[in-house]
């Protein structure tokens, strides 16, 4: 991994790709996402601040266990003045993010378990297929569209 020298505050994309791993391609779509932040050269190029490294390091660790990036941006839209998540940050943010790893992890031993029943199916049954309709928490209240108001059985009329 390319040493960068500590009198070095701001980085190109180049030196951020090779110094945390990412992409440039990557650091651009976090940049898109306002993961990161840089400013422009007067001869427009992208300009990074050394902490792009330890967001960068936080936002792909986030990722490798499964969260999804908006949860991540939202996550460092919380820390205080954009300051660069530190070893709290992560370890409380991580607490949070166990149960909803947690319910993933749950969700996809349920469709392994059940995955042999679909083996030669093929039916993708809305009404019995696990593949198909996953935790159809909402199938045992209501039917029909989730999108569609819920509508309250009618109630007798007193008169
Ligand atoms: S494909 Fe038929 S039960 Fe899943």
């Amino acid at each position: 991994m390319p040493q960068i020298p500590q009198t070095l505050h701001e980085l190109s994309v180049g030196q951020l790709s090779a110094r945390s791993g990412a992409a440039v391609s990557a650091l651009h779509f976090y940049e898109s996402k306002g993961l990161i932040t840089s400013s422009r050269t007067s001869g427009n190029q992208r300009r990074y601040s050394r902490d792009a490294l330890r967001r960068v390091a936080f936002v792909r660790a986030a990722q490798r266990v499964g969260i999804p990036l908006a949860t991540i941006r939202d996550a460092l839209a919380e820390l205080p003045d954009e300051r660069t998540p530190n070893r709290e940050d992560w370890a409380r943010l991580s607490e949070a993010w166990r149960k909803e790893l947690d319910d993933r992890i749950g969700q996809l031993h349920r469709l392994r378990d059940h995955l042999t029943d679909c083996i030669g199916c093929g039916c993708l049954s809305l009404e019995t297929c696990v593949l198909s309709n996953p935790d159809d928490i909402s199938g045992e209240r209501i039917t029909g569209s989730r999108l569609m108001p819920e509508r309250k059985p009618p109630t007798e009329d007193p008169a």
